[in-house]
C-alpha cells in the first residue's frame, strides 16, 4: 500500500531534509585524503544529535552504523572503517535522518583530492541521472517514466544501473511501497500521485551492472571491481511538480 502524504507531513520530512541537506554541505568541506569514513560518521552522528535528530539507519535491520561509506568499487551499504581515505578515491556517504518521527534519505558521492577525469564522468553523469529522474516525477506520469529518463542517460554515456538496490516510498518508515526501479519503459508502472513521498538513488556503475555481497552481508560491490557511483534525494509529488526535499540549495 502506498502511504500517501499530508503538506503537513511534508513539511515534516522536509525539516528531516534540510538537517540532513545542511550535513552533507558540512561533509563536502571535510573530506579530503587522510580522513577514514569512521570519523565521517561519528562526525554524522555528533551533528544530527545537535539538531536533536538521530540516524535512522543505525540498527536498522542490525546495521551498525550512522551512514553507510562506500567507496570506489563497494556500490552502496560499505561498513566506515578506519583506513584513511586515499587522493583519488571516490566516496558515497548515505544517511537517513529521522526528526520527530519524519524521515528523510539522501547520499552523495565526493571526489577524495584529485580524481581521474573518467571518475569525474561517472560522478557527473550519476548525478544527472538523478536529477532527469526527478524531472519525470510529475503528477500523471508513471513510475517507469523516471527508470526510463535515467537508464537511457546513463547507458547513452556507456555505463551501466544497477539493478539490485531500487528507490523506495519513505515517510515514518525508511522503506515503503513502491519500489522506484532506476531502469524501465516509458509509460509503464504505477502512475504517480499528489502526496507521494520517493527516494530516487540510481547507483551507476563503469563497467557490469552486477554486484557480489561482502561477508560481512551488507556491503555490495561490482563484480568487476569497476567504480561506482550514487546520488539519492527523497522528493515530494506535488501540484508544483517535484518537491526535493533534501535539497542542498537554498537551505
Ligand atoms: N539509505 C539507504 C536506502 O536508500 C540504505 C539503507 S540500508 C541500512 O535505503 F540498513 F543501512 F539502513
Ligand atoms: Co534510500
Amino acid at each position: 500500500m502506498i502511504i500517501l502524504k499530508s503538506a503537513r507531513e511534508i513539511k515534516l520530512m522536509q525539516e528531516a531534509g534540510k538537517i540532513l541537506a545542511s550535513c552533507h554541505k558540512e561533509i563536502k568541506k571535510i573530506i579530503r585524503p587522510g580522513i577514514s569514513t569512521q570519523k565521517i560518521d561519528s562526525f554524522v552522528e555528533n551533528y544530527l544529535s545537535k539538531w536533536g535528530a538521530t540516524p535512522e539507519q543505525k540498527g536498522y535491520q542490525g546495521y551498525p552504523y550512522a551512514t553507510c561509506a562506500s567507496t570506489n568499487d563497494e556500490i552502496c551499504h560499505g561498513f566506515p572503517h578506519s583506513t584513511p581515505l586515499k587522493d583519488g578515491d571516490i566516496v558515497t556517504i548515505d544517511m537517513v535522518v529521522n526528526l520527530n518521527g519524519f524521515l528523510a534519505d539522501s547520499a552523495w558521492t565526493y571526489a577524495v583530492g584529485t580524481i581521474s577525469d573518467d571518475s569525474k564522468h561517472l560522478l557527473k553523469v550519476t548525478e544527472e541521472a538523478l536529477y532527469r529522474g526527478i524531472a519525470q516525477a510529475q503528477i500523471g506520469n508513471r513510475l517507469g517514466d523516471i527508470g526510463h529518463s535515467i537508464q537511457s542517460h546513463v547507458e547513452a554515456e556507456g555505463f551501466s544501473v544497477v539493478r539490485d538496490f531500487t528507490g523506495h516510498g519513505i515517510g515514518k518508515k525508511m522503506h515503503e511501497e513502491p519500489a522506484v526501479l532506476h531502469y524501465g519503459k516509458p509509460n509503464k508502472g504505477i502512475a504517480l500521485k499528489e502526496g507521494m513521498v520517493i527516494t530516487i538513488e540510481p547507483m551507476v556503475n563503469v563497467g557490469s551492472w552486477h554486484c557480489k555481497i561482502d561477508k560481512n552481508g551488507w556491503t555490495a560491490r561490482t563484480i568487476d571491481g569497476k567504480r561506482s557511483a550514487q546520488y539519492e534525494h527523497t522528493l515530494a509529488i506535488t501540484s508544483n511538480g517535484p518537491l526535493i526535499l533534501t535539497d542542498q540549495e537554498n537551505l
